[in-house]
C-alpha cells in the first residue's frame, strides 16, 4: 500500500512529471501519482550496469532501462518509479523514549515501510540520528506539521505531555515530589489539542491508518496520574482517542500499562479492556513491546477499529509473543 515519495538521488532538473515538488526537507509528492525521474547515462557498448549499483542510495526506486546506440556509446535511458510495495509511516514523537525504538525499528524494516519521524526540536532531530525523514513541528500547530504527514501511509502517535518534577525535591528526606506542566503544554493542550490536530491533518491527507498510543487508567477521572500537575492527562488523552475512533479513519488504540526501559521480545503480551489488568499483578509493559505493537498493528487488519489494554507478564511466565495476529484478534473492543 506504500506510496515511496522521496527521490533522494535525483536533480531539481532531472524530474519530470508534476507529481512532485522540492521542499526542504526532500522530495514530497503532492498526490498520490508516484514521483518519476528519468536520466540518460552514457556507458561504453560493453558496459553492464547492475540495478543494485544504481538504486543503492535508496530500495524505494524501481529502475527499468532502455537503451539507445549512437555513436559507439550505448544511450542508456533510466525510469525510476516509486516502489508501491513498501508503507510510509510517519512516527509523531520520534524522539521520545518509544518513539524512538519505533522509528528505528522502521528504518531496521526497509524493505517493508520509508520511515519518518516528527519532533518537537532539531535537538531531539539530533539525538535520533538527523536524517532528512525527521521532520520538526509541535503538534499544536497545526502548519507546522503538515509537511510531515503528506504523503505517508499510516501514523503512529507517540506524543505526550510530558509532567515535569517541581525543583528542590530531596527523596533523603521522604515524601512525595511535586510535579507540574510548563505553560502551553498542559495535557489539554498537547494530548487533546495536539493529538487532534494531527488526526485532523491526517485524515485531510488520506492517511490509511492511524495507531495511537494512550494510557491505561482512562476509565477512572479519579486516577492519581490525572492530579499530577492539576493536568487531568488521563481525561484528556482520553478524549483524544475518542475523536479518533469517531473520525472515520481505520485505527488501533493501545493503552499501554506502566512502561519500562527493559528488552522486548521476552514476555507474552496480555490485551485487555476496561482498565481490568489494573486490577491484576499484569500491568507493565517494556517499551520495545509496545513499539513492535504498534509496528505489527500496521500488518494486519485484526488490529483496525479495534482500542484495548496492553500489558505483558513478567518474563519467564508464559510464552513470549510472536504471534500478533492472534493477539489483535482476540480483541473484541472498539473503545
Ligand atoms: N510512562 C509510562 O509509564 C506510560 C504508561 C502508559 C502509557 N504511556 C504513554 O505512552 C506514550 C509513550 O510514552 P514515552 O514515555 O515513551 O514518551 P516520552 O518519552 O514522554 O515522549 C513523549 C514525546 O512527545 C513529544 N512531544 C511533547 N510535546 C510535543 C509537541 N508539542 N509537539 C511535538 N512533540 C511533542 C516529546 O518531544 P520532546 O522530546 O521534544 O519533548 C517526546 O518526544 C505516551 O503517550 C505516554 O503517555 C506512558
Amino acid at each position: 500500500m506504500g506510496m515511496a515519495t522521496r527521490v533522494p538521488f535525483a536533480s531539481a532538473s532531472s524530474l519530470t512529471g508534476s507529481s512532485c515538488q522540492r521542499h526542504k526537507y526532500g522530495w514530497l509528492a503532492r498526490s498520490w501519482s508516484p514521483p518519476v525521474f528519468s536520466s540518460s547515462l552514457k556507458l561504453p557498448e560493453s558496459s553492464t550496469l547492475s540495478i543494485s549499483n544504481l538504486a543503492s542510495s535508496s530500495s524505494t526506486l524501481l529502475p527499468s532501462f532502455s537503451t539507445k546506440k549512437r555513436k559507439g556509446l550505448r544511450r542508456l535511458r533510466v525510469i525510476v518509479m516509486a516502489d508501491s510495495s513498501r508503507s510510509t509511516v510517519l512516527v509523531a514523537g520520534a524522539g521520545g523514549r518509544t518513539g524512538q525504538i519505533v522509528y528505528r525499528k522502521l528504518k531496521e524494516r526497509s524493505d517493508e515501510y520509508v520511515a519518518r519521524g516528527l519532533v518537537r526540536t532539531e535537538e531531539s532531530k539530533q539525538k535520533i540520528g538527523g536524517a532528512d525523514d525527521v521532520f520538526v513541528g509541535d503538534i499544536r500547530d497545526s502548519d507546522s506539521i503538515v509537511p510531515a504527514i503528506q504523503g505517508i501511509d499510516a501514523l503512529i502517535i507517540l506524543t505526550s505531555a510530558v509532567p515535569q518534577m517541581k525543583p528542590g525535591f530531596d527523596p533523603t528526606k521522604g515524601g512525595r515530589p511535586e510535579f507540574y506542566f510548563e505553560d502551553g503544554a498542559y495535557p489539554e493542550q498537547v494530548d487533546w489539542l495536539g493529538q487532534k490536530n494531527q488526526i485532523d491533518a491526517a485524515k485531510a491527507a488520506g492517511v490509511k491508518q492511524i495507531v495511537l498510543v494512550g494510557s491505561m487508567g482512562g476509565t477512572d477521572p479519579n486516577h492519581p496520574l490525572n492530579s499530577l500537575g492539576n493536568g487531568n492527562i488521563l481525561v484528556w488523552k482520553r478524549k483524544a482517542e475518542q475523536y479518533l475512533a469517531d473520525s472515520g479513519i481505520p485505527y488501533t488504540i493501545i493503552r499501554a500499562g506502566g512502561l519500562q526501559d527493559k528488552d522486548g521480545g521476552l514476555r507474552e503480551l496480555i490485551v485487555g479492556k476496561d482498565d481490568e489488568l489494573l486490577q491484576t499483578e499484569t500491568r507493565t509493559i517494556a517499551r520495545p513491546d509496545v513499539a513492535e505493537v504498534c509496528i505489527q498493528a500496521l500488518k494486519f487488519e485484526e488490529s483496525q477499529f479495534k482500542a484495548f489494554d496492553l500489558a505483558s507478564k513478567p518474563e519467564g511466565a508464559g510464552t513470549p509473543t510472536k504471534d500478533f495476529k492472534a493477539l489483535f484478534s482476540q480483541i473484541t473492543t472498539r473503545f
